[in-house]
């Protein structure tokens, strides 16, 4: 039988970050009941069940999944195992910020088989915080780290962020100092992304805020990739840092290309080959599903045939720091991968973006750097 992963979104936070354009809201809070009511008559309406496959990964993410009370994850975990038979070892995550996280809320995910948690940071320096909106400070983030330990979780990952306005090396090399200090498992380094129709970019655009140049931002993550790999963590995707046996199974699966289906506002799902997810409107999703009109919330992105699955996988490989192996390539899509992406590779071998290391074709230090122009050749 298949595994599959399972994705559950929860939009709603306390306040909204000056960079973010996830789908989350802020002063919804009256709608946090209906909402959960919703997702979980979604879970019940699903066509694909446990006769279909098994689940190897569960994962609450956001918004801020820990913003609403812990009985609703609960109810929607609960309605989870009702509809599918997860796995026994299954990876269940749940992304908690700092700033809305209790000893009560972590205990209650602790004793429903939450097994995993992703704690948002993004950095330790407390000044810095405030300019990206964050609502908490660093001490904080230590003690939900620490109520956490405590409780007993054994898998921790922590989300830092650079290039962020007014950051210098310094704030980067004592963010890392203090999160090595604390040893979690997993650590997750996210370039900020200046998304459109945020207040971030609005602040930059106007001059109120202004943004590293790109060297202090490459130096950066070379400082981060360095720094974390001296202190035994191993870099496995271009932004993710983990211990031995720590990666991260709910995302190697996504970079994998195995299917997963999302439930709840914006969530994304891939099955049968098909990439499809649900609106982002908060009213009009609840309403769909009130009226029994589930399937109005969904949006088919994409049908893949083999050659679009094949650009895709080539893709999220080269995301992976141990690259695409040419002997999977060929045992999946029965090609030579070199045969048919000749010119391609051929130029940016040239560049030195790319290069073939046993077996393995694999971004080169540079390719790192330029990641974008390699991914963008083969959409
Ligand atoms: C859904 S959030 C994590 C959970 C919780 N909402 C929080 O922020 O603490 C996932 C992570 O994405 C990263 N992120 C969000 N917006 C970003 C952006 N515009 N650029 C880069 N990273 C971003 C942050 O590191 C954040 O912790
Ligand atoms: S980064 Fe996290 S807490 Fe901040 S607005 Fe986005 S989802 Fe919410």
């Amino acid at each position: 039988m298949k595994e599959i992963g399972i994705y559950v979104h929860i939009p709603f936070c306390k306040q909204k970050c000056l960079y973010c354009d996830f789908c989350s809201f802020s002063q919804k809070e009256s709608l946090q009941k209906e909402y959960v009511d919703a997702v979980i008559k979604e879970i019940e309406n699903c066509n694909i069940n446990k006769s279909d496959c098994a689940i190897r990964t569960v994962y609450f993410g956001g918004g801020t999944p820990s913003y609403i009370e812990a009985p609703y994850i609960e109810k929607i975990l609960e309605s989870v195992r009702a509809k599918f038979d997860i796995n026994p070892d299954a990876e269940i995550t749940i992304e908690v910020n700092p700033g809305t996280a209790s000893f009560e809320k972590l205990n209650t995910y602790y004793q429903i088989g939450i097994n995993r948690l992703s704690i948002g940071l993004q950095s330790t320096n407390d000044q810095l915080l405030s300019v990206i909106g964050r609502i908490h400070t660093y001490d904080e983030f230590k003690g939900t780290y620490d109520m956490a330990r405590k409780i007993g979780f054994s898998n921790i990952n922590v989300d830092l962020m650079i290039g962020l306005p007014t950051q210098s090396i310094d704030d980067v090399e004592d963010s890392l100092n203090k999160i090595i200090k604390l040893n979690p498992e997993h650590v997750s380094v996210y370039s900020l992304i200046v998304e459109e129709n945020t207040k971030m970019k609005e602040l930059i655009d106007s001059g109120k805020l202004v943004l590293p140049d790109e060297n202090l931002e490459r130096q950066m993550y070379w400082t981060v990739k360095n720094t974390l790999q001296k202190n035994g963590y191993n870099h496995y995707e271009i932004s993710n840092f983990a211990k031995n046996g720590y990666e991260s199974k709910h995302n190697s699966d996504c970079w994998n290309q195995h299917e997963y289906i999302g439930f709840g506002l914006s969530a994304h799902s891939y099955y049968n080959s098909i990439r499809y997810s649900n609106i982002c409107d908060l009213d009009e999703y609840i309403e769909n599903i009130k009226i029994r009109q589930i399937e109005q919330n969904i949006t088919v992105h994409e049908v893949q045939d083999a050659k679009s699955k094949m650009d895709e996988y080539v893709i999220l490989k080269l995301r992976m720091m141990e690259g695409l192996n040419l002997d999977n390539f060929f045992k999946l899509f029965n090609v030579d991968f070199r045969e048919t992406y000749k010119n391609k590779i051929e130029k940016l071998i040239k560049s030195n973006l790319i290069a073939l290391d046993c077996n393995n074709i694999k971004l080169t230090d540079k390719g790192i750097d330029f990641a974008n122009i390699v991914w963008e050749e083969f959409v």
